[in-house]
């Protein structure tokens, strides 16, 4: 695949992907990695304007974002929290989403709701990236997570994959597994109090896609088979009743004991923000890559994307 066969497209779902597609994201990825550690950046994107339109809170996808765009040369125009904004007046998505698409190249996303995206790409001229819709997906952030393994391992084949925390409520988890699901020979196991499980119809997408899938909600025995923990957090937004979200919040818990049961050349991974479900002991250990790597590769990732985007 050219690398400008994103040229003006969405990116509303993991499912646009290919393995392709992952291969050639990387290589940009890395690209930007050289090009930020010789020169911090390049004009590549001068003249080009992203919108931030972020409905719900956000650290890291809307912080690399931006820094991606303006490493690249470009602008930005961040909306964060909406209550300066005309949203606040009761202003609709769509027409908020056609003034922004107005003054800018593209528009980044991020809502409550499963969908959105979708929504905002049918109202918007200007391509669209989903930057998280509700429990729904999060794209982007499964492309950098991918970028991270694959650099561990070289290939994801023959890999177990085991994520941990809330597979119901986490866009990331569903994204990442669509992505995995797209190699041959890895085995994905999802760990989760039963109320929080991996979505059922996504589990069937999965096994038709031959991926080796399965559910459970003890961690201790498959840590000696695991080569990537993937941890997440329990989408407290996403809970109504609060006392519930109190009990399994931190139903698991990494720790170095749970370091010490697991293979020397596994990865700890994270989309962050962890709320207690990491311990901070856990940081220093050479394996725990969510501070070191993941979030970083985040910048590198969107900047790849970005460009494939915006430059023919
Ligand atoms: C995640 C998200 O927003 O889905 N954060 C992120 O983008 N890195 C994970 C989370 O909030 O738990």
């Amino acid at each position: 695949m050219k690398t400008n066969m994103l040229y003006g497209q969405d990116i509303l779902s993991a499912d646009q992907f290919s393995q392709k597609f992952i291969q050639s994201i990387s290589q940009e990825a890395d690209v930007m990695r050289a090009l930020v550690a010789k020169k911090g950046g390049s004009d590549i994107l001068k003249g080009k304007i992203m919108t931030a339109l972020f409905y719900e809170p956000s650290s890291r996808t809307i912080g690399s974002f931006i820094t991606a765009m303006q490493r690249l040369g470009g602008g930005f125009v961040p909306l964060q929290g909406m209550t300066n904004s005309s949203v606040a007046k009761g202003e609709t998505l769509a027409d908020t989403v056609r003034t922004f698409a107005s003054y800018s190249d593209i528009i980044v996303i991020r809502h409550s709701a499963v969908g959105a995206a979708a929504v905002a790409a049918e109202f918007s001229n200007k391509p669209v990236i989903n930057a998280g819709d509700g429990p729904g997906e999060h794209p982007t952030q499964a492309l950098l997570d991918m970028y991270t393994i694959m650099r561990h391992f070289g290939t994801v084949k023959g890999r177990t994959i085991t994520m941990v925390g809330d597979m119901k409520n986490g866009r990331t988890v569903h994204s990442l597994a669509k992505l995995l699901s797209l190699y041959s020979g890895i085995t994905i196991r999802f760990i989760a109090p039963p109320t929080l499980q991996f979505p059922d119809e996504l589990r069937k997408k999965l096994i038709d896609a031959h991926c080796t899938v399965y559910s459970g909600d003890t961690l201790e025995d498959i840590l000696p088979v695991t080569d990537a923990l993937y941890v997440t957090r329990v989408q407290k937004e996403r809970f109504t009743d609060l006392k519930e979200y109190e009990e399994l919040k931190h139903r698991f818990v990494i720790t170095p004991k749970t370091l010490r049961a697991m293979k020397k050349t596994a990865i700890i991974m994270h989309p962050l923000p962890r709320i207690g479900e990491i311990d901070m002991d856990v940081d220093l250990d050479p394996r725990a890559v969510y501070i070191r790597e993941q979030m970083e590769n985040g910048m590198y990732v969107r900047m790849a994307l970005l460009k494939m985007i915006l430059v023919r």
